[in-house]
């Protein structure tokens, strides 16, 4: 049975168990309907056979070894990847900016954190793609246990992956990278190749672009480690299944028709939106993002009068660009509102 279908299921028994809100009892009811799925790992609910099953599907989705659902965001999956493949004293190469949980899980491991810079995007002021060569030059005489690699970045430059796992194999490193900003990407043939089959660790954030929950996202393994047993030293052992079951039924979702279908309408309002501002300018490799730049103003400014002018609130903004996160959710009244906005931006 499905974790979700499980949730539904009326529990006939008695429970004397956790959680002591037994289903019925909602303190905040708003969310009463969370608190009726709300169940533990009882005999009679036994949800962990619905989560395997739940999760051995998620596999042959993404052509896996395995996909752990997390109810702790990318950071968690982060951590668990690193936790499981390096230990105390071995060196993980990785990215000088990168998010703070890439150095968290370094140290949590006990690892020698060993650090590569990326140019500069002069022009937009963001960082530019991590090469093969860069990770070639560390790799080669120091030792490095694992690769670290954020792909896309937060303002959707794509990474050559392919590439960059060759490299750690010539060397004999693990690939980790961090997805977060792409969980759409194994879903539509007009998004970047998705690391998931490629890299030994993938960690997608659900919850960034592809319409789940916070903080929901997956650590996808390519390799024969297991991860269970690093994911089990770092995550509570009262998991929320309404969290955990929502996972299930967006993976469901993202590879269904309709999923798809969504993506693509995305992709293609995103572009029309583009083509539409020319006063504007817009860049990246990833066309689910509106990274953006004016020619009268900074990217601080651009940002600013959005947010006054039109209510608009970006992601992040930079010297001379912004970017506005868009994903499954956004909507074409929204997408409308802002182009509105930015054609009228002179
Ligand atoms: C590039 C990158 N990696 C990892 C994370 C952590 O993701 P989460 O919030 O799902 O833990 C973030 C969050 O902003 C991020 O931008």
């Amino acid at each position: 049975m499905s974790l979700v279908n499980l949730l539904k299921k009326t529990c006939r028994k008695t429970l004397f168990t956790t959680p002591s809100h037994a289903q019925g009892f909602f303190i905040f009811h708003k969310l009463r309907n969370f608190y009726k799925y709300d169940i533990s790992e009882t005999e009679a609910h036994d949800p962990e056979t619905a989560l395997s099953k739940a999760e051995s599907k998620a596999t042959k989705i993404y052509g896996t070894k395995s996909t752990s659902f997390l109810t702790n965001g990318s950071t968690s999956g982060i951590i668990g990847a690193v936790l499981s493949c390096v230990n105390s004293g071995e060196k993980v190469l990785l990215w000088k900016n990168a998010h703070p949980c890439h150095l968290n899980a370094v140290k949590l491991a006990g690892g020698i954190p060993v650090f590569y810079d990326l140019e500069k995007i002069e022009e937009w002021d963001i960082y530019d793609k991590t090469t093969p060569e860069i990770i070639e030059k560390y790799l080669k005489d120091r030792g490095i246990k694992a690769v670290l690699v954020t792909s896309p970045s937060y303002e959707g430059i794509v990474s050559p992956i392919r590439e960059i796992k060759k490299v750690c194999e010539k060397y004999g490193a693990y690939l980790i990278v961090d997805e977060a900003h792409g969980a759409l990407y194994p879903f539509s043939e007009n998004l970047p190749k998705s690391s998931v089959k490629i890299a030994d660790f993938t960690i997608q954030s659900l919850h960034k672009t592809a319409g789940g929950l916070n903080p929901t996202a997956l650590l996808h393994c390519n390799c024969e480690v297991d991860v269970k047993p690093a994911l089990r030293m770092i995550n509570t052992t009262s998991p929320s299944y309404p969290l955990l079951a929502s996972i299930e039924k967006n993976i469901n979702y993202l590879n269904s028709q309709k999923g798809r279908r969504e993506i693509e309408t995305l992709i293609s309002e995103i572009k029309a939106l583009k083509e539409e501002c020319g006063n504007c300018e817009f860049f990246g490799d990833d066309a689910t993002k509106i990274l953006v730049k004016h020619p009268n103003y900074t990217g601080e400014e651009l940002s600013e009068i959005l947010y006054d002018k039109y209510n608009i609130e970006d992601e992040r903004t930079n010297s001379k660009s912004t970017m506005l996160l868009c994903g499954i959710g956004t909507n074409k009244a929204k997408l409308t509102r802002l182009k509105q906005a930015l054609k009228g931006i002179k």
